[in-house]
């Protein structure tokens, strides 16, 4: 598999646009470099081939290549960010996908949709999220274009605005899910699609265990997930855990900071 990723070399907290941004919290830059070196290197050890896109000076969260656009097979649908602070990342990553030979839709100027923060495949079906960074409108259109079906779900809690914090797919029947971020009828919705769902706890959920990368049957993941160790072995999935509280002090995990390019290929 394919992953995009991007240097953290500009990132930073220079703003505050979700509950665990705080500007007067420093990054400790050498910190963060050696914790995506890190991710990078176990991506690599595991055979995958990494993409990288050229960091941009005053876009510090271009790092998080999850939020650049959702892709399925040879199609993207570009992300137009709820934020000014990062519509400036938009045209980047247009170019980036591109290069990659991505045929690329962009969303109305109105709709608010940020890519694979908030879109999910469980094999070939696709699960949205509203509620605060990307418009329920999105949905359909993202759906229509990748020529996919679609369940949307509805987050709740703002501290996982993005369904990547609170929902992994890790093979084509089974999720992490932390039910807490999502309106009940939501979790009814995954229940009924998803026939092996590994519940989070709220307090899990909160060390970015959910914001995770599922590779070769391992779930790679930040600190948080040793809690759920076990109930993942039992499952089958050997856990790789990594320290990316740098990246956490922005709201960003492990999945955050990876794009898989491959989906839908296999
Ligand atoms: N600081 C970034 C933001 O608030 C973090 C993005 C995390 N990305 C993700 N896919 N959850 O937009």
């Amino acid at each position: 598999m394919a992953i995009l990723m991007c240097r953290p070399e500009y990132f930073g907290i220079e703003y505050e646009i979700n509950p665990w941004m705080n500007v007067a919290v420093e990054v400790n830059h050498v910190r963060a470099v050696e914790q995506w070196d890190a991710l990078h290197s176990v991506y690599t050890e595991l055979g995958e081939s990494i993409a990288l896109t050229s960091p941009q000076s005053g876009l510090p969260d271009m790092v998080f290549t999850a939020n650049a656009a959702v892709v399925w097979r040879r199609r993207a649908v570009l992300s137009r960010f709820h934020h000014a602070e990062r519509a400036g990342e938009e045209r980047h990553w247009r170019g980036a996908l591109e290069e990659l030979d991505f045929v690329i839709h962009e969303m109305p100027a109105d709709i608010s949709f940020e890519g694979a923060g908030d879109a999910l495949f469980v094999g070939d079906h696709l699960f949205q999220a509203w509620g605060f960074r990307t418009d329920l409108p999105a949905h359909s259109e993202v759906a229509r274009f990748l020529d996919v079906e679609s369940t949307s779900l509805q987050l709740v809690d703002p501290r996982f605005y993005h369904l990547d914090t609170c929902f992994c797919p890790l093979d084509d029947h089974s999720a992490l899910i932390a039910p807490d971020a999502f309106a009940p009828e939501s979790v009814e919705l995954v229940r009924a699609r998803v026939p092996r769902l590994l519940e989070v706890p709220r307090e899990v959920a909160e060390g970015f265990a959910c914001n995770a990368m599922p590779l070769r049957g391992r779930v790679i993941s930040s600190t948080a997930v040793e809690a759920i160790r076990a109930p993942l072995a039992d499952a089958g999935f050997e856990v790789v855990s990594l320290p990316v509280d740098e990246f956490m002090k922005s709201g960003g995990g492990v999945r955050c900071l990876s794009l898989p390019l491959d989906l839908g290929l296999d």
